[in-house]
């Protein structure tokens, strides 16, 4: 008999709910996105978030359901995002799930959200099975993370600052372009010459993978007031192309070095920061030189979904690691 598992995610600004089929087919996906909302705010207010959550959360979940073409008597374990993520907002998605998994007698299984966009690669690659290295980039984790099997990781590097897509957003915040930056960051640096201007790069010796965004990012603040201090015209899109050319670097490289390291022959992409373009086709350049097998998810897979929690919740729910009622929101969970 298939296992039908119901996911929920709420950790940051999109409310989703999800039913996959034996963890890897996805029967619904409903992501319902507060970006309209945050928009006015130039980022995400975590309050705003939580309140519409508990809004939401009924419908997207209700709707999730429907889809699938189930009901709750239909369901094998619902699945939750507990953390890392904004602690009132998890909270929401805990206590719905919380709340049908007692009323339906079900298993619960508390997820990591990291865990969820590593598993979005399932999802998307029937084939994909560890071991294998993956770059996790989104807007609050840059992880290199070696997936041992499919519920255990070691993390090879991680940023000791802010995250990549962290540095898009207050880039593109910089440059007056809103928020959500990343994807607006992309679409200037479409237009721009990425060789225009050097940022630097930093390494923290051989051996470790950890990144550092500040520097760049400080440099390119530091750019635009010198420029404005002259009176000189800046070029945005040049800009742009520059900078996302200093992060892109340094994504592909330390990843590769970590997969070489790990003599891995597989690297896989994920996190909203895996959306991009340019990243996407520095990894397959990268891969195709290295011999390396890259993967990376559909975009709806690699911005937050709950598809990919459902997918980690149910290799958690196989291996019987279940949460009780009193699973509780966990803002800095590590991976
Ligand atoms: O995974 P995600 O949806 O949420 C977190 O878990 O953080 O990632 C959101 C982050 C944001 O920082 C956003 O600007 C970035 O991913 N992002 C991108 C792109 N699409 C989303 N960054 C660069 N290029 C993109 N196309
Ligand atoms: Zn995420």
């Amino acid at each position: 008999m298939s296992d039908l598992i119901l996911a929920i995610e709420s950790s940051c600004d999109e409310t989703a709910a999800a039913v996959l089929k034996d963890g890897r087919e996805v029967l619904s996906n409903i992501i319902s996105s507060q970006i309209p909302i945050h928009e006015r705010y130039g980022g995400v207010v975590p309050e705003i978030a939580s309140r519409n959550h508990v809004l939401n959360l009924p419908d997207v979940i209700g709707r999730a359901l429907t889809e699938a073409g189930c009901g709750f008597e239909d369901l094998s374990a619902v699945a939750v995002t507990y953390g890392p993520g904004l602690v009132g907002a998890l909270l929401t998605g805990v206590s719905a799930a919380k709340a049908i998994a007692s009323a339906r007698n079900l298993p619960l299984v508390g997820v990591n959200h990291i865990h969820g966009h590593i598993a979005a690669n399932y999802i998307a690659h029937p084939e994909l099975k560890p071991p294998f290295v993956c770059l996790v980039a989104s807007g609050g984790h840059s992880h290199i993370v070696y997936v041992k099997d499919y519920t255990e990781f070691e993390i090879l590097g991680r940023t000791r600052d802010d995250a990549a897509g962290e540095a898009f957003d207050k880039i593109a915040r910089v440059l007056g372009l809103g928020y959500p930056g990343g994807p607006k960051l992309e679409k200037l640096a479409q237009e721009g010459d990425s060789q225009a201007i050097k940022f630097p790069r930093v390494s923290f010796g051989d051996g470790c993978y950890d990144f550092s965004f500040s520097g760049v990012k400080t440099a390119v603040i530091n750019y635009v007031h010198k420029q404005e201090q002259k009176g000189e015209e800046i070029c945005k899109a040049d800009l742009a192309a520059s900078f996302q050319r200093a992060v892109v670097e340094a994504l592909v490289e330390h990843t590769m070095a970590a997969a070489r390291e790990k003599k891995c022959k597989i690297v896989t992409l994920a996190g909203g920061v895996s959306a991009n373009g340019a990243l996407r086709a520095a990894f397959d350049e990268a891969a195709g030189q290295n011999g390396l097998t890259l993967y990376y998810p559909p975009l709806i897979l690699c911005t937050d979904n709950a598809a990919m929690i459902g997918c980690a919740g149910y290799y958690l729910y196989k291996k019987g690691v279940f949460a009780d009622s009193a699973l509780n929101a966990v803002p800095n969970l590590k991976l």
